[in-house]
């Protein structure tokens, strides 16, 4: 990764290579969580069962997963301050909102808010069930249907929906430019090709945030 990671361009293909996986991994988490909409009783109890006690994605998936968020934040974050200290003249001077939209200038205000609500996402759901899992007598480990209340339970509150709901805005802003930035940055420039990626990179910015949001305001409406 040295060599990689040691140029503006090599930070920057990492950077996108990392964002791509991060896509990927939206679109799975995503379609787990839409199968709550199925009820108590639907196939979301047995595919988070499947997620959280699959050896493959226990020991694999999920290290990887973090290691992948960890260097999307920490590359994101010395991308944003050397570019800063590399542009000594404001963007303001420049025109910068001639010439680039707020979304791409803003990838790091945008990036801190999803950062912030990881944190109460997995003080929310990951460290529950890791204290659930592994300390003993804090729940029944074998009780697989508890995941689906879990969930229903958690956005009970109007606080949370309205935490969830802006950082999911917020998530879709970042998504709206970071789509095909990272296209970009892995050099896939094509006249024919380029509106077709940004063109999905659009869709996908507004339908999974859209997602997200559907299931955290079914939870509260029927509660
Ligand atoms: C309504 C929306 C969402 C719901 C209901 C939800 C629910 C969950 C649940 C139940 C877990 C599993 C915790 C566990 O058992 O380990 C989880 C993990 C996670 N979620 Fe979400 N999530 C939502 C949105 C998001 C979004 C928008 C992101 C990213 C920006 C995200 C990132 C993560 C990550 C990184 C994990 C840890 C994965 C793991 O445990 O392997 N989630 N979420």
């Amino acid at each position: 990764m040295a060599g990689l990671t040691s140029s503006t361009i090599g930070r920057k293909y990492a950077m996108a290579l990392s964002a791509m996986f991060l896509l990927i991994f939206l679109i799975m988490h995503l379609s787990v969580n839409l199968l709550s909409l199925g009820g108590e009783n639907g196939p979301f109890n047995a595919a988070s069962y499947f997620m959280g006690y699959n050896p493959l994605i226990q020991f694999v998936m999920q290290p990887i997963l973090v290691i992948g968020v960890i260097f999307h934040f920490v590359m994101g974050f010395i991308l944003e301050i050397r570019n800063r200290n590399a542009r000594p003249v404001k963007y303001a001077v420049n025109g910068a909102a001639a010439n680039s939209t707020w979304m791409s200038r803003n990838m790091i205000v945008s990036g801190a808010v999803i950062l912030a609500f990881l944190g109460l996402h997995m003080y929310d759901f990951w460290l529950h069930e890791m204290t659930y899992k592994y300390i003993p007598g804090e729940g029944d480990a074998n009780d697989l249907t508890r995941f689906w209340g879990e969930l229903h339970g958690k956005f009970a509150e109007l606080w949370r929906v309205i935490i969830y709901v802006v950082s999911f805005i917020l998530l879709g802003l970042h998504l709206a430019h970071g789509f095909q930035s990272s296209f970009q940055s892995v050099g896939a420039r094509h006249p024919k090709y380029t509106p077709v990626i940004k063109a999905i990179g659009t869709w996908y910015s507004i339908l999974i945030p859209a997602g997200f949001i559907l299931v955290a305001v079914f939870h509260y409406v029927t509660q």
